[in-house]
């Protein structure tokens, strides 16, 4: 049985975790997020040197409270799984250096984990006390829709994994946290935008499709935020129900594309199941669209539990699982000289 502490700091959440996994099981022991949301709420954003700060403040009791919620010490820990790009400078700083020192104090191996490999299997991870069987349909399409990212990715195996599209521009979360920052909805956008849209009219407006027509697995929003701006600043002030239109419509459009260019990945790679992970992949109708694809072209839907769907560090332990035990990449026995790669890719 193999323990791993994992620790998430690349943006605005501290977070730790500790798994418990071998071959053909994974449990999650223990999942402790701290989301700085109320802090940067008031600058309608994260602001980078807050965020880094806050973690900094953070960073030791979170990671003191994963292991004592897991029933553990630090001495049963197999490895130690940190985040190491991609991400903001100061943040990712606090929680990977962290996880160095604790590596290596304690004389663990430590796991230098791509955020966006976290976000990949983050479908697996089984609610906390539960237990989850490792059944990985391969090979499967992943879309990662995050608030820096949004990409497709073929996972061919534990270690295999290949871009096969992703955004000229915005990514999918930004495109939400910036069309709701345009209609003075609040933040975070994504979860608001999408609340609002819940009571709208999807026809009412008329938004394009971008890149829909490129026969390439790649994105384009900024178009989108743009055409939004425009018609607002074509209606003056809004209703309600104005406001609510406009989400409903144009989270249409978002979705469309998304669901489009997914299932044609998907074919074109005749993949066996999909995947849809990252923040966004907490927005229910991208979940409903994407199960009706998926029971009419006989894929399975990979869903992470609401609670993975945002930064967390369960998932960056699990990716440290699948890379290094079961993909069994070596991992870096000098890492003392390791450092944070914030513009990392996966
Ligand atoms: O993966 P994540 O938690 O952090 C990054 O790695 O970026 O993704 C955050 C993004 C934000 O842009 C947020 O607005 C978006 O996910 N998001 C949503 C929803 N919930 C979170 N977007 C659309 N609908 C949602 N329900
Ligand atoms: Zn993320």
């Amino acid at each position: 049985m193999t323990y791993i502490l994992g620790i998430e700091t690349s943006c605005d959440e501290t977070a730790a975790a500790v798994i418990k996994a071998n071959k053909s099981e994974v449990s999650v022991l223990s999942h402790v997020v701290n989301s700085q949301i109320k802090i940067h709420e008031q600058f309608g954003g994260v602001v980078p040197e807050v965020a880094a700060r806050q973690h900094l403040v953070n960073i030791l009791p979170i990671v003191n409270q994963a292991i004592k919620q897991a029933k553990l010490t630090l001495n049963k820990i197999s490895a130690i799984a940190a985040t190491q790009g991609p991400g903001l400078a100061g943040s990712l700083m606090v929680g990977f250096e962290t996880a160095k020192t604790l590596a290596w104090l304690n004389n663990k191996p430590l796991y230098e984990i791509n955020h966006l490999t976290g976000h990949l299997w983050s479908w697996l991870l089984p609610e906390v006390g539960k237990t989850s069987t490792l059944n990985i349909p391969w090979p499967f399409i992943a879309l990662i829709v995050s608030g820096g990212h949004t990409e497709l990715v073929l996972v061919k195996d534990f270690v295999n994994h290949e871009i096969i599209g992703k955004t000229l521009d915005d990514a999918a979360g930004e495109a939400f946290d910036k069309a709701a920052k345009i209609m003075n909805l609040g933040y975070p956008g994504g979860p608001i935008l999408s609340k609002r849209a819940a009571l709208g009219k999807e026809q009412a407006w008329d938004f394009p499709r971008p890149m829909l027509q490129q026969q390439d697995f790649n994105f384009s929003f900024s178009g989108l935020k743009t055409s939004l701006l425009y018609k607002i600043n074509k209606l003056g002030k809004l209703s309600d129900q104005q406001i609510n239109d406009l989400c409903a419509s144009w989270q249409a459009a978002v979705i469309e594309v998304l669901v489009e260019k997914t299932v044609r990945a998907a074919k074109f790679y005749q993949a066996k199941a999909v995947a849809v992970v990252g923040g966004v992949s907490a927005n229910q109708n991208l979940r409903q669209a994407m199960t009706e694809k998926c029971v009419n072209n006989n894929w399975l839907l990979l869903l992470p539990h609401m609670t993975y769907a945002g930064d967390n560090a369960a998932m960056i332990a699990l990716a440290g699982f699948m890379s290094h035990h079961l993909g069994r990449q070596s991992s870096n026995k000098n890492f003392l000289t390791s450092a944070i790669k914030p513009s990392l890719n996966i």
